[in-house]
């Protein structure tokens, strides 16, 4: 594959990285996106295994036709069969109308299996005959129906265990992993590290318009050595909550250590999961949201505001207006929110209303960076009934950094 190819895909997709591992499997996906050949698409989580069927598929033939991504580990037990295969009117309680499932509706196109290796194994039965004869039934039905879908899947579960576990069907293993491509866990991806820190850093930069972070070189060391149990996901919701709570914006290697978990023996995902848990992505979203539109609108309050205060003061020359406090100076590590409206009305001479209500303006609330990491420690406690193990998980830090911070925040006097 020649690299000016490669570097085309990686723009298209935003895919950054340079390392030997991830340029060959993006090489292999695009020498097999123009069969028909199915690809098992293997990595641990967070590595970025999403990204490769929607090249294949795009560089397939089939790129104008329906593209399907399915997570097999989110659908039921009780209703996978009928949302793959279709079914018929009545098949079961509630099937009012007949469907024709992804593998009807995706006739020609490509349906991306992901986290394959959930499948129950009477699904896995069923996917086997569609791969191998493009026949299937619909649930409830009787009439053999023919797709012609290229099927994509990827897994984070060692398979051969699966396999000897009784847990996934050896021949459809063999038949989905016709061409394997491996995705390299970002411990081994070197540089890239560094890259990939840059590339969310600055999205979430651009995002929130802020200055972006970036590392000093004893914390990039640390990147680089460190395991990354959630890999490309976790590096992603890092460099996020480095952007969102440091209050410097150059990362020291000290600074790094409160938002990477200590734990040498740390395996788990430390950090959110993506996809699943929809209401705690928004809820941190809008904290993100709500942080960040309060600090762009900082630098224009104090300019409005130091407006107003040099107006107060001219009029209250022209006045002689007496006993006027002056306006308490605002400190760099407070974000300043106004009671009432952001912009005070421009007293004039006359008006002794409207000089009172800019004065309004000295009633500061003041919301600071650590009532936000407060918020999240206490939702995160929260969502997980006080339990601090699985609070730190959540939130990407290690039981330490949690107990220090519930002791900081003073949540373990709340109780
Ligand atoms: N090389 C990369 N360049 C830019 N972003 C990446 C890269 N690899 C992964 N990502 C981002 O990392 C996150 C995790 O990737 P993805 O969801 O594809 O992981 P996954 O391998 O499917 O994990 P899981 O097995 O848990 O589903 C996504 O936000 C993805 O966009
Ligand atoms: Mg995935």
């Amino acid at each position: 594959m020649n690299s000016t190819e490669l570097q085309r895909i990686k723009q298209r997709y935003n895919i950054v990285g340079n390392c030997d591992a991830l340029n060959r499997a993006l090489d292999i996906a695009l020498q097999v996106a123009p069969t028909d050949l199915s690809v098992l698409i293997i990595g641990e989580s967070g590595v970025g295994k999403e990204i490769i069927p929607r090249v294949i598929h795009d560089n397939s033939p089939r790129k104008r036709e329906k593209y399907f991504a399915i997570n097999c580990g989110s659908i039921p037990e009780g209703t996978i069969d009928s949302e793959l295969f279709g079914h018929e009117k009545g098949a079961f309680t509630g099937a009012i109308g007949e469907s024709a499932g992804y593998f009807g509706t995706a006739d020609k196109g490509t349906i991306f299996l992901d986290e394959v290796g959930e499948l129950p194994m009477a699904t896995q039965a069923k996917l086997l005959r569609v791969l191998e004869t493009g026949e299937y039934i619909r649930v409830g039905g009787q009439e053999v129906r023919k797709t012609d879908v290229r099927i994509v899947a990827a897994t984070n579960v060692n398979m051969r265990k699966a396999i000897s576990e009784g847990k996934f069907r050896e021949d459809l293993f063999y038949r989905l992993n016709t061409i394997p491509i491996q995705m390299p866990p970002l411990r081994d991806r070197g540089e890239d590290i560094i890259l990939l820190f840059r590339l969310f850093a600055l999205q979430m930069a651009e995002k929130y318009h802020l200055p972006k972070v970036v590392l000093t070189d004893d914390a990039k060391q640390i990147m680089l050595h460190y395991k990354w149990p959630g890999n490309v996901r976790q590096l992603k919701n890092i460099t996020e909550q480095m952007s969102v709570l440091s209050e410097q914006r150059e990362i020291t290697a000290e600074m790094l250590s409160q938002f990477i978990p200590h734990d040498p023996d740390t395996t788990q995902l430390a950090i959110i999961p993506s996809g699943g848990n929809h209401s705690y992505e928004s809820e941190r979203d809008l904290l993100y949201k709500i942080l960040y539109e309060l600090r762009g609108n900082v630098s224009d309050l104090r300019r409005d505001l130091n407006t107003v205060r040099k107006q107060l003061e001219e009029t209250r020359a022209l006045n002689g207006a007496r006993g006027f406090e002056p306006l308490p100076k605002e400190t760099s590590d407070t974000l300043p929110v106004p009671t009432k409206s952001a912009i005070a009305p421009i007293p004039t001479p006359e008006s002794h209303i409207e000089f009172a209500e800019a004065e309004e303006i000295s009633e500061f609330e003041t919301l600071n960076l650590s009532d936000i990491g407060r918020q999240m420690v206490e939702k995160a406690l929260e969502r997980n009934h006080g339990n601090r193990k699985k609070a730190a998980l959540e939130l990407g830090i290690s039981d330490r950094t949690l107990y220090r911070r519930i002791k900081q925040y003073g949540l373990d006097n709340e109780k």
